[in-house]
């Protein structure tokens, strides 16, 4: 491929847009598009400026299957930095690449998942040392997911389309995302926009048992640079190498415990917005007070992984780490 076309879907969010940002920097030749669900209220040439110039803009939503098609279709490389947790809108995305191969050039797909996938749903908020350590070196691992874990179903299909060999598919799985601030984001993105969403629903931040549970996170710069370096392989002339299962790679910075974490959110949260967060100290609660739903297993429970292949790929975690973090990502962003 000469200079590749690139198609980025969420490249206004908190991970699309300094991925966008660095695409374009490292590769000015190739011809990239956002796909923006608006111009918010800025003018294009502005908004294609602030995702680092990229080349063209097509406004759409998620649920416009026809039209993700047709613009997937038409480019080499496509990248789904915007939604994992439907399978809406890879399946659009997968039929538009599957296209391609009629005229001889196989579509490549980056898409990105999340670690929820992988916790123990343990509810005491203890550390496990039985719990499952998924390993990105191990297919068996891989083919493991499905429809029913957080970004199952997305997964699912990526892979499946992957396997057929139509396409040539890339999954990077990173855990909760953070590091906003280094990369000059107006939003929190979604992993930390769950656990201070929780939060302010209780009105306090919660961790169960003695806090040792523990939670994977990814810094968003170490996290975009591996997305460049994997698309620099998509584009390369050769076939993708091993079996899609072997192209699904396992994104950490580092790991926290828990009660270190809600401590840092509890004392973050309460200097944003003492209203919503009466208190700088997190409350130490059962399972149940945890939060709604799927939320409270997310804090009482492990989600352990190890990626040997992503660091075999060029993965080079050097963020620093969440508690540094996350008083710089948060300022500013509750009012
Ligand atoms: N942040 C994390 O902790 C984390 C961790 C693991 C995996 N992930 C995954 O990474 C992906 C991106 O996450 P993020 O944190 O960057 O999220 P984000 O900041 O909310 O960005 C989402 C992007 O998708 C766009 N979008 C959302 N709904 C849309 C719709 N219906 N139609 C068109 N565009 C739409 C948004 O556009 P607007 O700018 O217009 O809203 C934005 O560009 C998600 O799939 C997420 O599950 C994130
Ligand atoms: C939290 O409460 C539980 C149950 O009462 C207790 O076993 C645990 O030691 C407490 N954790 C801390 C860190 O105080």
């Amino acid at each position: 491929m000469a200079a590749p076309s690139v198609l980025i879907l969420g490249a206004t969010g908190f991970i699309g847009a300094p991925l966008s940002r660095l695409l374009k920097n490292e590769h000015p030749d190739w011809s990239v598009t956002a796909y923006v669900r608006s111009v918010k209220g800025a003018t294009e040439d502005a908004l294609k400026a602030t995702l680092g110039g990229v080349d063209h803009l097509e406004v759409g939503d998620f649920s416009e299957f026809d039209k993700i098609k047709h613009l997937s279709a038409q480019h080499d490389i496509v990248i789904n930095s915007g939604n994992s947790a439907t399978a809406e809108p890879v399946a659009a995305i997968i039929a538009g690449l599957r296209e391609r191969k009629a005229h001889g050039s196989k579509g490549k797909l980056i898409h990105i998942s999340g670690a929820g996938n992988f916790i123990d749903f343990g509810t005491s908020g203890n550390f496990n040392p039985s719990s499952k350590v998924w390993n990105d070196d191990n297919e068996d691992d891989i083919k493991h997911i499905n429809n029913d874990m957080f970004n199952g179903r997305s997964d699912v299909a990526v892979l499946e389309a992957g396997a057929t060999g139509d396409i040539d598919t890339y999954i990077a799985c990173p855990s909760v995302v953070y590091g906003g601030s280094s990369t000059g984001s107006s939003g929190v993105g979604v992993g930390y926009s769950l656990i201070t969403g929780n939060a302010k629903s209780l009105g306090y931040v919660p961790y169960a048992g003695d806090g040792t549970a523990i939670l994977s996170t990814t810094h968003v710069s170490d996290l975009v640079d591996f997305l460049v370096t994997i698309t620099n392989r998509a584009a390369a002339p050769q076939e993708a190498e091993g079996t899609a299962y072997s192209r699904y790679y396992l994104l950490e910075t580092g790991r926290v415990q828990w009660k270190a974490l809600a401590t840092e959110f509890a004392r973050v949260l309460h200097r944003e917005d003492p209203t919503a967060f009466p208190a700088s100290t997190p409350r130490n609660v059962t399972h149940e007070e945890a939060g709604e739903g799927a939320l409270r297993y997310l804090i009482t429970s492990n989600m352990l992984l190890e990626g040997p292949r992503a660091r075999r790929a060029g993965f080079e975690p050097k963020g620093k780490s969440i508690l540094e973090q996350m008083s710089d990502d948060l300022k500013g962003m509750f009012i």
